[in-house]
């Protein structure tokens, strides 16, 4: 492999016909530069590419179009240099870096995959290290192809788009458990959460000064049929001398909306089991086939123990989830899908500010925000699209949804938290 050290951002710029390059490229360009050795680029050669894929598993279509890509990349001193750099961005360095900003690099089509790929031998070392079951590391790889066949089947040649997504799988952060995949991350949303000392009964409250309308959800929701009154939320705190006696506010009815009424909590027979800026387990569902309620509550159960077992100094309180799939409005269509309602009844819903139908319609209908989404020219092969079309011609409008559920509360099942 020919030593590039003399490329600079201006060349690599300048032969992708850019004015610059993003700024995580440019800014650590010396740096990654002084680490460029002869033979650093070999994770470009054939057969570092197939040994990897064959790790992961990847059909052989994938196999060889990475194959050629990394062939592409290899084939021109710049992108050589390039692909070096993301790559030491990625895996060896320790830059916080912003993948959101990273250009796809045309004429290498799954460039940015082949990066990933390089990023295999460290992931397998850290997870054995960690004494992570290599199943683990396998299924959680698996998602590497998937992503690759969906940018492919939108596009209609090998491509690649999810960067951004896939980075947590290579550096050791998101874990594919079973049907789940999980990563830590912190709670966003402005609800808090309390459980009751002697019943265990768990109750969320809204943060003070929340707009939201008559049907509980956040101002400013996709609009629906409902005649939008709206009520801002209250919490009020009673703390004679600092000590916490009660705290009266909006209480999130489980189905995912805050109720008008308030509610009171007397101190301490509740204690605060989860507020924004703490730190959770994000879980993420996967395209990968249907999702039925047993696949679920295993997952999450093997969350509970995966994360204690190689992550002990990784705290979380709680697992949470934001997706359409967790819109109660699911349970009143005609038919309901089955797996889908089963899955958001067993979370704590909450509403979300700005919730709407977007990724629905991706991921339902395969609308991609090009244009107007067309109700009546929309596929209706399966019985959700079916069921969400006739919603919407009825003036329905479907809206994302987030969720929590705490570890003692397992097994997760329908209903843990209607029913107290
Ligand atoms: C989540 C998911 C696995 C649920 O699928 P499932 O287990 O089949 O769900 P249900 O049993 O509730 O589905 C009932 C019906 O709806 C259909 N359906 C479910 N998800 C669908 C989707 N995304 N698009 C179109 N139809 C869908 C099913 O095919 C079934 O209809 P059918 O009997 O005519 O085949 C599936 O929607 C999926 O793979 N989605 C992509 C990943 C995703 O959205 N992740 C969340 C990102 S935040």
């Amino acid at each position: 492999m020919t030593h590039t050290a003399h490329a600079s951002p201006a060349d690599v710029a300048a032969a992708l016909g850019l004015a610059s390059l993003p700024a995580d490229w440019a800014d650590h360009w010396a740096e990654a530069e002084g680490a460029f050795t002869p033979g650093a680029t070999a994770f470009l050669d054939e057969g570092f590419v197939r040994e990897a894929c064959a790790y992961a598993r990847m059909s052989p279509d994938v196999t060889d179009a990475l194959v050629d890509s990394a062939a592409c990349m290899a084939s021109n001193l710049l992108l050589t240099r390039l692909a070096f750099q993301l790559h030491w961005l990625l895996f060896v360095s320790k830059v916080d870096v912003n993948t959101a900003t990273w250009i796809r690099i045309p004429a290498c089509r799954l460039f940015c995959a082949v990066v990933l790929l390089s990023g295999v031998p460290g992931l397998r070392k850290m997870n054995a290290a960690r004494g992570i079951d290599e199943a683990v590391t396998l299924a959680t790889l698996a998602d590497l192809e998937l992503w690759i066949r969906e940018a492919t089947r939108r596009e209609g040649v090998w491509c690649f788009r999810n960067l951004s997504w896939l980075v947590y799988h290579l550096q050791g952060k998101l874990f594919t458990l079973g049907r789940l995949q999980y990563l830590p991350g912190t709670f966003p949303h402005p609800f808090r959460f309390f459980r009751h000392r002697g019943t265990r009964r768990v109750i969320a409250l809204a943060e003070d000064g929340l707009c939201f309308r008559a049907d509980g959800q956040f101002a400013g929701t996709v609009e629906a049929s409902q005649s939008p009154g709206l009520f801002t939320s209250r919490l009020e705190e009673d703390a004679p001398g600092g000590i916490l006696r009660t705290l009266r506010g909006n209480p999130v009815d489980p189905r995912g909306h805050v109720l008008s009424g308030l509610a009171t909590l007397t101190f301490p027979d509740w204690e605060e089991i989860l507020r924004p800026g703490d730190p959770v387990l994000t879980v993420h569902i996967p395209a990968s086939g249907p999702m039925d309620p047993e696949s679920c509550t295993r997952s999450f159960a093997e969350a509970a123990r995966f994360f204690p077992a190689h992550f002990p100094d990784v705290p979380w309180r709680a697992f949470t989830c934001h997706s359409w799939l967790l819109d109660a409005q699911f349970e009143a269509l005609d038919p309901p899908p089955a797996n889908i309602v089963a899955f958001l009844r067993g979370w704590y819903l909450h509403p979300t500010e700005g919730a709407g139908d977007g990724q629905m319609l991706e991921r339902v209908f395969d609308w991609h925000g090009d244009g107007d989404f067309d109700l009546a020219a929309a596929a209706r092969t399966t019985t959700l699209q079916r069921a969400i079309a006739a919603f919407m011609e009825a003036g329905g409008r479907c809206r994302d949804a987030g969720s929590v559920f705490f570890a003692d509360d397992l097994p997760f099942a329908p209903n843990r938290y209607r029913e107290s």
